[in-house]
């Protein structure tokens, strides 16, 4: 999870691996460090913390190299501190990783035996001191490192560089994401594109068991075992470089939450025709045959993706009557899941690199089912081992909190739903005519729910100081409700509780009092009664019920203490609508309580390890 940068071309490359840092900060973000030739010898600088603070550490020292690396470290072995902190050396050989090495500990005690120093508790530093032995036996810098991987199990992208093959790098991949850039008589590698977005657009990703090896004069990339050359595609990237900046806002969440009306008008851009009432399943790279013999899917995710998963199931069910079940996907790969043939598995994943949703969509093929993924990021690794895929345009999403994404994603599953009902005929055109027009009204009525800020801004203040928060939500909003939960508290470390609204007399009850907040998601649905009453329940024992109402619904007034409208819309999009206000209040009730809302304590964007 941590983020790894390279630079080799004709300009400094100092500021340009610390800016590359900074745009993959959100991957790791308690220590950091650079590596650098200069004067033919390797320099490294780290330190623990922020790449602000490491900023600081080499203000002064003006250094000026054509060729670095650098890294951006969320700890998995050891503390973070300098020692811990990338780059690491053995001899003539520097490197940063990121990943995890799974068989470091006996690695490292054979190394010990054989002489070797170790100077962190990483397991990275294990294979440093591997590519250095084999440099000492006499192996060139790329056959030591292919040997030295040979008996590195786990996973692992690196970019290494040597002393004595100085202004070259040498990158490898291998379930870790790995991008390398080209531009004009410079190149880069990073774990994730906008590191360097400001430089180039045009894109090699590389593959698990591939090593390029780069010098100002070009990329060569060949398989790691073999020695193979291997020819690449270039993809063009379509983001600018300013999304991945925060054009003014104070924070990447709130630019994000922002930025929604416009990822929606790009996720459902060119994906249907109203006029033949069909989603164009080109764009999910699926076939009315196969949905037509779909008789069971599994949805399969993990955090916000796994709550968009759960919303999933009642558009799919209730629009197309297929069965679905829904699984965390650290969950789904130890519990023997029972498959039947000719079932489809949707993984939905934002980064298309979590390690646990990887392995469930593994597990998945492996057990005979068919993937979509669901993913927003074009070219990981979700992306790339799935049967077919479908992206949502949410363009790069930076803050650690997962808002676009979420509500593009929610986009996505009502479009597959309606394929599926299609290809199963339990929807007319005329039904889906109607669902379509409603989506194209969607990004404009997210922007309208957005201009709830302010009233969001006046409950934050009443509540930032308070220690629980429950949310309710009934239906196909009760995984709102559990969103609400998990964004308030992973941001501003209020604990926080999602509640199915008719679970609460089996015991959340109990927590209910004076000082207990209850946030009850009220759409004019089917149910809303009864989330009526649930709030009722809450309000005769002294809690405040803070409702999240439809527009003009009056119900709401004699039972809440502080009222969100928002506009109407059909039952499956109420998610989306709704989710915006909980969104908005976790990140104002976070900067009110002064915390890092873009990255939280102790966690990352894209979480690749078990
Ligand atoms: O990249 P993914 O969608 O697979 O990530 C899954 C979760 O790690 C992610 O949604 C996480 O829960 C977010 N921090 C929530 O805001």
């Amino acid at each position: 999870m941590c983020g790894i940068i390279g630079y080799i071309g004709k300009q400094n490359a100092i500021p340009i691996l610390i800016k590359g840092l900074k745009r993959l900060e959100y991957r790791g973000y308690d220590s950091a460090g650079i590596a650098f030739f200069m004067n033919n010898k390797i320099g490294v600088r780290r330190c623990a913390g922020k790449i602000k603070d490491l900023e600081s550490h080499i203000r002064g020292e003006r250094l000026k190299s054509i060729t670095g690396l650098g890294h951006t470290r969320w700890a998995t072995h050891g503390k973070p501190s300098e020692e811990n902190a990338h780059p690491h050396r053995a001899g003539g050989i520097v490197l940063v990783h990121n990943g995890i090495i799974e068989n470091y500990f006996e690695l490292k005690e054979e190394l010990k035996k054989k002489g070797h120093v170790f100077t962190s508790e990483t397991d990275t530093e294990v294979i440093c001191h591997l590519i250095h032995s084999y440099s000492q036996n006499g192996l060139n810098f790329e056959d030591a490192t292919r040997e030295a991987l040979k008996h590195v199990e786990g996973a692992y992208a690196i970019g290494i560089i040597n002393e004595k093959e100085p202004q070259k790098i040498l990158a490898v991949k291998k379930d870790s994401p790995l991008v390398i850039g080209l531009g004009k008589g410079e190149f880069f590698i990073a774990s994730d594109i906008p590191a360097f977005l400001n430089y180039t657009k045009d894109v090699i990703i590389l593959d698990n068991d591939e090593i390029a090896s780069i010098t100002h004069k070009g990329v060569s990339i060949s398989k790691l075992h073999n020695s193979k050359p291997v020819k690449k595609e270039i993809t063009k990237i379509t983001w600018s470089p300013s999304m991945a900046e925060k054009s003014g806002y104070r924070h990447f969440m709130l630019k994000e939450i922002h930025e929604q009306p416009r990822a929606i008008s790009d996720t459902i851009r060119g994906r249907f025709s109203l006029e033949r009432a069909e989603v164009n399943l080109g764009e999910f790279s699926l076939k009315e045959n196969d949905l037509k013999k779909l008789d069971k899917i599994f949805l399969v995710a993990c955090g916000t993706s796994w709550h968009a998963a759960l919303v999933g199931k009642y558009m799919i069910e209730e629009m197309a009557r297929v069965p679905c079940e829904v699984d965390i996907a650290s969950e789904f790969r130890y519990r023997k899941p029972l498959i039947p043939k000719g079932s489809l598995v949707i993984v939905i994943t934002q980064s298309g690199e979590t390690a646990d949703t990887l392995a469930a969509q593994k597990e998945s093929r492996k057990l005979g089912a068919k993937v979509l993924s669901i993913c927003n990021v074009v070219g990981s690794t979700s992306a790339r081992e799935a049967d077919s895929v479908f992206y949502t345009h949410s363009g790069p999403e930076i803050g650690v909190a997962s808002t676009k994404a979420f509500t593009t994603q929610l986009t996505g599953l009502y479009l597959f739903s309606i394929a599926l009902a299609k290809a199963k005929k339990t929807l007319s055109s005329h039904e889906i005519r109607e669902l379509f027009n409603e989506l194209l009204q969607l990004p404009e009525k997210v922007e309208k729910s957005l201009q709830s800020n302010n009233a969001i801004i006046k409950i934050a203040k009443q509540f930032f100081r308070v220690r629980d928060f429950l949310y309710l939500g009934r239906g196909i909003n009760y995984p709102i409700a559990l969103e609400g939960a998990l964004k308030l508290k992973e941001i501003s470390y209020i604990h926080a509780e999602g509640y199915p609204a008719g679970e609460m007399k089996h015991g959340p009850i109990a927590l209910i009092d004076n000082n207990m907040p209850v946030l009850a998601l009220a759409p004019d649905d089917n149910i809303l009664e009864k989330i009526l009453s649930n709030m009722e329940e809450v309000k005769s024992r002294g809690g405040k019920v803070i409702a999240v109402a439809t527009e003009d619904n009056t119900k709401v007034l004699s039972r809440a203490s502080y009222i969100l409208t928002m506009p109407k819309t059909n039952y499956y999009l109420t998610p989306i609508i709704f989710s915006i206000p909980l969104h908005l209040l976790a990140y104002h009730m976070a900067v009110l309580r002064k915390c890092n809302v873009d990255q939280p304590r102790n966690l990352a964007k894209s979480v690749t390890v078990e």
